[in-house]
């Protein structure tokens, strides 16, 4: 999963072509398929961390219009290249040549909707071509339902004869169990000649790949088939599809996490994306999401239900069933049930932030108790400080947002309003209800609505 941490090391001499500008209407999605998020990248991002961690050289990505997105998505390096229309899949591998650079002599080819593969299959294909000095070698695999895939028909000596698409297939080559996983090592000139010669198919008009596979056979040099398991070649053209495919990524990532001394109570509902690190010793209860560049210390316990994206947690923390965005929690702060901490907090240790909570863009400082139903938005809290329920930051007039800061050591009464930009002063307090309009000195005590003074600093 992480590139430079595992595996052999990467094949030279191929240059892998991912193919990406399909429509995928099978998905029934406005959304075009290979975009689709899986675990925290688009699907075909899985296809592209395989061939850059199987090859030395950058991948090359075919994007269409709608996909072109997706470059910018990734976080590997690629070359795109651009297939105007979805014209089919010998089409997107012709528009990636026009791209490819000129000293790539070998391409693998995989399509982005194969999010499953593996850097080691992609370079057992290369490696069995290389091996058979044949112009292409292709993957495939014994499918426990077929429906969908194209079939692969097998010579006597266990080459590939040729390949026909579902839609052309007859009854008895729909009865094929073995089908094309979608994945070719190809020499680049004979692949630049055998392209040519592909016309558009006459179910669909669309040109496909496949009929390389049979352009081989017929020149007397057929492609050798490489088998592969079924869980890291399935393709995903419908939501079931994409329904199986994530589980199988998810628990990837979650055996990844347990290896590591990660506690997960049932990885079957625990879903993280794969850009999530999680410390040894952190316990991670049932129905917990983790989404992207997230980071959870030691001993940290997040409880069933919450949902946290784009934060750093410290060590021995609790979350329990909360919701967490684009934050920073120190260690021994413990938040919930159910707050809600919006993009741009800062929570130091030993914070405790209480249920129905609610947090934007505020910092509070070591030892701050938030109680419940309170919000706090554009707020700067000092240390030790003490918000009573309810207590309420208002923080827009309907045309700006203004700042809020209450000092160490503030206490402020239940359901206290503090209208921005007044604050409340170190070691101040508010009774009960008491409406902020205008700040609070430090040591004060003030009450009622408007808040008056009705105590000064010793
Ligand atoms: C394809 C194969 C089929 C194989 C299956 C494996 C062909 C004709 N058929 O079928 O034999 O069993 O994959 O999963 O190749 N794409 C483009 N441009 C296009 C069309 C498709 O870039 O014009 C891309 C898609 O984004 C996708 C990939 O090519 O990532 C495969 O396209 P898809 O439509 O899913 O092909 P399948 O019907 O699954
Ligand atoms: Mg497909």
């Amino acid at each position: 999963m992480n590139p430079s941490s595992r595996g052999p090391e990467r094949l030279d001499g191929v240059t892998a072509v991912i193919l990406a500008a399909g429509v995928g209407s099978r998905m029934h999605s406005t959304t075009p398929k290979v975009v689709h998020q899986l675990l925290g990248r688009p699907m075909a991002g899985w296809v592209v961390a395989a061939a850059a961690e199987a090859f030395a050289t950058t991948p090359l990505v075919v994007l269409s219009p709608a996909t072109a997105s997706l470059a910018t998505e990734l976080s590997e390096q690629v070359i795109t290249a651009s297939q105007p229309q979805p014209l089919g899949t010998a089409d997107a591998v012709r528009c990636a040549l026009t791209a490819l650079p000129a000293s790539v002599g070998e391409v693998l080819i995989a399509c982005g909707d194969t999010p499953l593969v593996t850097a080691a299959f992609m370079r057992e294909v290369v490696v069995a071509r290389r091996a058979a000095g044949a112009p292409i070698a292709m993957a495939a695999f014994d499918a426990e339902d077929p429906t969908g895939y194209g079939r692969v028909v097998e010579t006597a000596d266990g080459t590939a004869e040729r390949i026909v698409e579902e839609r052309d297939a007859t009854d008895d080559q729909r009865a094929i169990g073995t089908v094309n996983a979608g994945i070719y090592a190809v020499d680049r000139s004979w692949l630049t000649d055998a392209l040519a010669g592909i016309r558009p198919s006459v179910a669909s008009g669309e040109l496909y790949l496949t009929d390389l596979v049979a352009a081989a056979h017929a020149a007397g040099t057929p492609a050798p088939i490489v088998f592969g398991p079924e869980m890291e070649l399935e393709g995903v053209n419908d939501r079931h599809q994409f329904a199986t495919v994530a589980a199988a990524l998810r628990e990837r990532i979650n055996e990844g996490h347990m290896d590591r001394g990660v506690a997960l109570l049932d990885p079957t509902t625990t879903w993280i994306d794969v850009q999530v690190n999680i410390a040894a010793d952190a316990l991670i209860e049932p129905g917990v999401t983790l989404r992207g560049a997230t980071t959870i210390g030691a001993r940290t316990r997040i409880e069933n239900g919450s949902r946290i994206e784009g934060s750093t947690i410290g060590e021995d923390c609790t979350i329990r069933s909360s919701a967490i965005e684009g934050s920073i929690i120190a260690s021994h702060v413990d938040v919930g049930p159910f707050a809600h901490i919006r993009p741009g907090c800062s929570i130091a240790a030993h914070c405790h932030i209480g249920n129905f909570a609610e947090l934007k863009s505020t910092s509070l400082g070591t030892g701050t108790k938030v109680g419940h139903h309170s919000y706090l938005g554009d707020a700067e809290v000092g240390e030790q400080a003490n918000i009573g329920a309810g207590t309420i930051t208002a923080n827009y007039d309907g045309q700006q947002k203004r700042k809020t800061a209450i000092g160490d050591r503030a206490f402020t009464g239940v359901g206290t309003l503090i209208v921005a930009p007044a604050g409340v002063g170190v070691e101040a307090k508010t009774g009960a209800g008491t409406v902020v309009l205008a700040d609070i000195p430090d040591g004060c005590t003030a009450v009622g609505v408007p808040a008056r003074i009705i105590r000064e600093p010793k």
